[in-house]
C-alpha cells in the first residue's frame, strides 16, 4: 500500500469519519467535484434519480441543526450508558452536535422515487442502493482532497421535519446528511474487523 492520498488503495483504509470540522468555507468548485464523483455512482436500471441539496446558509444549516441535536441527545443517551468503549465516537459526536450549524456545507443525497407506496424510500426494489456508493464516492474524494466527512443519519430521524426544511416534493427522499469541511484533526487509519471474522467461502 502505497502513502499517497491520492491512491485508491489508501484512501480506502483511510477514510475514517472526521466529525470535527473547522467553519473555514469550502470552496463551490470543491463541493461541485464531490456531487461530480457522486454521480458517477451506479442507480438501478441506471435511473440516474439520484440528486443532492448543497446547504450552507445559515438558517438552513440552523434547521437542520436543530433536528440533528433532537436526534443525537436521544441517541447518545442511551449510546452513552449501554457502550461504554465508543467514548471516543461519543464525545465526536457530541462536538458535531454542538457545532452543527458552523459546519461549513452539508450535503444531502436524494432519490426520486416513481410512486409512494408505504415506505418506499426504505424498502423499495432498489431503495437505498441507488444512492449509497454514491455517498461512498463523496466520503473518498473528500478524503483524497484532504477535506473531512462523515455519514450521518440521525438528523434526518423526524423525517417529515426534514423534507420540509428542505423543500423536498413527495416523491423525493433524502438519505442522509453530510458535513463536509476542513478537518481540525489528523486523518488515521480505519480500524476494521479482520478479514478471517468477515469473509465465509460457499456458504456460511
Ligand atoms: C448507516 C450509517 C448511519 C450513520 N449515522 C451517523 C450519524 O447519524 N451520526 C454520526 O455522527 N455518525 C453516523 N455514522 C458514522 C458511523 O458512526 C461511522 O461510520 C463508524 O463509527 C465508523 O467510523 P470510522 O470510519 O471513523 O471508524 C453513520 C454511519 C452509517 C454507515
Amino acid at each position: 500500500m502505497t502513502t499517497e492520498a491520492t491512491d485508491l488503495s489508501y484512501v480506502i483504509h483511510h477514510s475514517r469519519a472526521m466529525r470535527r470540522l473547522k467553519p473555514d468555507p469550502v470552496p463551490e468548485k470543491v463541493l461541485l467535484e464531490l456531487i461530480d464523483a457522486a454521480n458517477q455512482g451506479p442507480t438501478g436500471s441506471n435511473k440516474q434519480n439520484a440528486s443532492w441539496i448543497i446547504v450552507r446558509d445559515a438558517d438552513q444549516k440552523q434547521k437542520l441543526a436543530e433536528l440533528n441535536r433532537i436526534a443525537v441527545s436521544s441517541y447518545i443517551d442511551g449510546a452513552e450508558s449501554s457502550v461504554p468503549h465508543r467514548d471516543g465516537i461519543v464525545r465526536a459526536v457530541k462536538w458535531q452536535r454542538d457545532h452543527f450549524a458552523e459546519i461549513p456545507a452539508l450535503l444531502i443525497p436524494c432519490l426520486t422515487f416513481d410512486s409512494v407506496p408505504a415506505d418506499n424510500w426504505r424498502t423499495g426494489a432498489s431503495a437505498g442502493g441507488s444512492i449509497w456508493p454514491a455517498v461512498q464516492n463523496v466520503l473518498l474524494t473528500a478524503r483524497s482532497l484532504e477535506l473531512g466527512a462523515v455519514l450521518t443519519t440521525l438528523g434526518l430521524s423526524n423525517r417529515p421535519a426534514a423534507k420540509e426544511v428542505l423543500g423536498l416534493p413527495e416523491l423525493v427522499e433524502p438519505f442522509a446528511i453530510l458535513p463536509i469541511g476542513y478537518p481540525m484533526g489528523k486523518f488515521g487509519p480505519v480500524s476494521r474487523r479482520p478479514l478471517e471474522d468477515v469473509v465465509h467461502y460457499n456458504r456460511w
